[in-house]
């Protein structure tokens, strides 16, 4: 890669502006492959560069791909208004570097939740055409059976909504807790849809997007870590 100046690869990693970014450096605040950099202007090629800043390792990344165990009771709107936003779980580099989640999840809905500063893998992941599968699990208000099942398969009418949509699977765990699969991302669909089918949402956890599974992440509620190569080609099928 190019190289760049330090201040410019600090900035580009979420460290703040470029003034900042420069104090920090002649604050010997930061080091570079193990040694203490005081020139902002030192020049690095930022491919997989290895840094710290107050003490703290950092590895360069172009981008940045995460997974976050959501818990309930936070926002994923940019600017939350009644609960704290996801971003309040992650690293303020990352609210620095604009990173945003893929889709939204309720305020109360837990669970997996992808989130990126890459425009394309957002756009790819949540675009419609893509087809991307979600799985939730939704705990019923109401008791149900195979009935509930028939009726998401065959498609549920909602408001705003031209035609009826169907879950691509759904299957009941037990008598109050359904797992169900779809394809889009519409406001409030699974909801909507347990509503629309005569049942009602008691709580919702999303838990696989494409072929990546919650269970196996092994994080904790609140919990969020970087998504390796195997998870990148998880979600892609793989
Ligand atoms: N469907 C919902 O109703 N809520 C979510 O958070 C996600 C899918």
């Amino acid at each position: 890669m190019k190289k760049l100046s330090l201040d410019r690869i600090l900035q580009s990693q979420g460290f703040g502006t470029r003034k900042g970014c420069r104090a920090l450096i002649e604050d010997s605040e930061v080091t570079v492959g193990g040694e203490p950099v005081t020139k902002f202007k030192a020049e690095f090629d930022p491919e997989g560069l290895e840094f710290t800043v107050f003490d703290e390792p950092w590895i360069y990344r172009q981008h940045v791909y995460l997974v976050l165990n959501k818990p309930a009771n936070y926002e994923c709107s940019r600017k939350p208004s009644h609960h704290p936003g996801v971003h309040t779980l992650l690293p303020e580099q990352f609210t620095w570097r604009e990173v945003q989640p893929v889709g939204r999840l309720d305020h109360d809905t837990t669970g997996l939740l992808l989130l990126s500063d890459d425009g394309d893998f957002i756009h790819a992941q949540s675009h419609p055409k893509h087809h991307q599968p979600k799985v939730y699990v939704a705990t019923l208000a109401e008791a149900a059976d195979n009935t509930l099942v028939a009726q998401l398969l065959a498609g549920v009418k909602l408001i705003d909504e031209p035609a009826p949509i169907a879950a691509q699977r759904a299957v009941l765990l037990d008598t109050n807790h359904i797992e169900i699969v779809i394809a889009e991302g519409k406001y409030h669909q699974v909801k909507r849809m347990l509503a629309a089918a005569g049942n009602h949402c008691a709580a919702l956890t999303r838990s696989e997007i494409g072929g990546l599974k919650l269970a196996e992440l092994d994080l904790a509620e609140g919990e969020w870590r970087y998504l390796d190569e195997h998870d990148l080609a998880r979600l892609n099928g793989a």
